[in-house]
């Protein structure tokens, strides 16, 4: 089983986060940040799971058009849907939601809010203000939600049996 992991990271949490699925993920992984391979080819691989981190609600750009670009293939293959975010709960949801195409949405196997973190030392001087003004929040912090990878792994490996024997 061939995964391709496409993301893209702004300040670096959702590389990580990335790194951290891989590593559960049964089969081969490949992982492609689209900040550095623009137009990733996944006609060989069996799962794509895609996602990003947000900012000011939204993901970002590249990821959005990289799935409308590919909408009908994307519906082809296992699919996996994914975002970092510092909200919880109905705003998170809210933001995953937007995240991405409706089309994509109904494709989905599996989807998630993975955590987030505020690293201040990444963030450039009109960050840390929206930061400190906005979400109150003073110094670098990480709500990485190390279980929901965990489950998100183990929901994406379950979706790929297709065939189950009964004897
Ligand atoms: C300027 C700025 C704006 C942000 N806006 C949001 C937001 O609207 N909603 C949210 O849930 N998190 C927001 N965040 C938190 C990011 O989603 C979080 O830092 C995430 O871990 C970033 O991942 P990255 O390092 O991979 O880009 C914001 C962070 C920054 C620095």
């Amino acid at each position: 089983m061939k995964t391709l992991i496409i993301y893209m990271s702004t300040h670096g949490c959702t590389k990580q986060v990335v790194t951290e699925l891989a590593e559960q993920l049964n089969g081969e992984v490949t992982i492609k940040n689209l900040k550095e391979d623009k137009n990733p080819d996944f006609q060989n691989y069996d799962r794509v799971i895609i996602g990003g981190s947000i900012h000011a609600g939204q993901i970002q750009r590249k990821i959005r058009e990289y799935c409308e670009a590919h909408l009908e293939n994307l519906g082809r293959k296992q699919l996996g849907l994914f975002i970092c975010c510092m909200y919880e709960g109905d705003q998170a949801f809210q933001q995953l939601e937007n995240a991405f195409p409706e089309k994509l949405h109904q494709y989905a196997k599996s989807e998630a809010i993975l955590g987030g973190e505020f690293n201040f030392e990444k963030m450039r001087f009109f960050e840390k203000l929206i930061v400190r003004k906005i979400a109150k929040v003073e110094q670098s912090v990480s709500k990485i939600d190390h279980e929901a990878i965990k489950n998100f792994a183990k929901k994406m490996d379950k979706t790929f049996s297709p065939f189950v024997t009964l004897i």
